[in-house]
């Protein structure tokens, strides 16, 4: 659904004219759960985008629509807490932020929605947090930079929708470079964008149809068991604060103390650092066909090792490797669920979608949904003429 329509779905609920704003989702090329064990990530902005319009409403109350649920919520900003309607969560927790941060949020409404689908791994509750929190910083002029507001939308996602995601999603969708991946040192925050040759290579993702449930359980349970480990490896090696310090041999050295379960978890997170390091080393030299090995490595880590696969996702996998044309593939995002993405070449993307259509629906009687991605700007005002559309 196209930003006129939510645009003038603002206009026909509230009256006065809004503040327009699109935030993408995002794809990551490589680095899975290694941004909140302080490690790296290479995730880029797409064309699935959710989109805004907010403006202040002279009240004290935020009066909230959500177009694609065909839902609203209000509430006085006094009294802003975890409500029951999931999707206003995202917005509270963002509204929650700006308070914690000494900002009096006044009145204001909003009506979002977009094509970001939702559950596919593709962060959407991140472009939901990012592009309010946008919206706020600019309507307000509280001079947050875009760091601070992924940070933000970070917390929000804690303390709100209760899932202690690291902070990639955000990053992302606020820092994302048209045409480019985006390095993320999570530790330093410090970051580095390279160029995706578009031309030669798409980004092809496949949907398992498996909505993944992160906030349940198994996504905290993963951060718990990396902490676990580091307190282990700490005992004998002080210098570790994260497993983005830990090696290999110092694993391989407390085995027996970190336990079967532990160890593995630690092995995939040091494994996949270092797969991030290649990868963005491959973009650097130009070979981007490099990255699809460690792709496919990064793929069985996530499946034997820290175990967030699920069996249609590694089907899709398997699928791809064998087809012209194809590079690389994995699962994206925190797992249980969502997309796999793959690394394809420009030739050969028509093929690929065809034959995985197939062999999808010959294996799960279901029809396969693809996205084409195309990588775009991070969180940015939209252009007023899209509006009139
Ligand atoms: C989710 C989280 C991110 C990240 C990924 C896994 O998308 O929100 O912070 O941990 O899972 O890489």
């Amino acid at each position: 659904m196209p930003i006129s329509a939510i645009a003038a779905e603002f206009r026909l609920r509230f009256g006065h004219e809004p503040l327009l704003v699109r935030a993408p989702g995002r794809i990551n090329l490589i680095g899975e759960h290694t941004d909140y064990n302080d490690g790296f990530v290479l995730p880029a902005a797409i064309n699935k985008e959710i989109f805004f319009a907010v403006g202040l409403n002279g009240g004290d109350t935020a009066r909230l629509a959500a177009f694609d649920q065909a839902d609203s919520y209000e509430v006085a900003l006094a009294d802003v807490a975890p409500s029951d309607h999931a999707w206003a969560n995202y917005l509270l927790g963002v509204v929650a932020q700006f308070q914690a941060h000494g900002v009096a949020v006044p009145g204001f409404d909003c009506v979002f929605g977009g094509n970001v689908p939702i559950g596919a791994g593709l962060s959407s509750s991140a472009a939901v947090e990012c592009g309010l929190a946008f919206a706020l910083n600019e309507l307000l002029h509280t001079g947050f930079d875009r760091m601070a507001l992924a940070k933000m939308g970070q917390q929000a996602e804690h303390t709100y929708a209760k899932v202690m995601s690291g902070i990639m999603d955000q990053f992302a969708s606020l820092h994302g470079r048209p045409g480019h991946v985006v390095l993320l040192d999570c530790r330093s925050l410090e970051y580095e964008y390279f160029p995706f040759k578009a031309d030669e290579y798409h980004l092809v993702l496949c949907n398992s149809g498996v909505k993944h449930a992160l906030a349940s359980t198994e996504y905290n349970k993963r951060r718990q068991e990396c902490a676990q480990g580091v307190a282990v490896l700490q005992r004998h090696y002080p210098e570790v604060k994260s497993l983005r310090d830990a090696t290999l041999p110092q694993m391989e050295a407390q085995r027996a103390e970190l336990g079967d379960v532990v160890y593995r978890r630690c092995r995939y997170v040091v494994q996949e650092n270092q797969r991030v390091q290649e990868a963005t080393a491959a973009l650097q030299a130009n070979d981007t066909e490099a990255v699809g090995p460690l792709m496919y490595a990064s793929h069985a880590g996530l499946r034997d090792d820290y175990q967030v696969s699920c069996l249609e996702l590694d089907e899709l996998v398997e699928m791809a490797r064998p087809l012209p044309g194809v590079f690389g593939a994995r699962m994206m995002g925190g797992g249980f669920g969502g997309c796999t993405i793959n690394l394809v070449a420009v030739g050969h993307v028509d093929a690929f979608v065809a034959a995985m259509e197939a062999a999808f629906e010959r294996r799960f009687q279901q029809k396969l949904v693809t996205y084409h991605t195309t990588i775009v700007g991070g969180v940015s005002e939209a252009p007023r003429a899209a509006a009139q559309a």
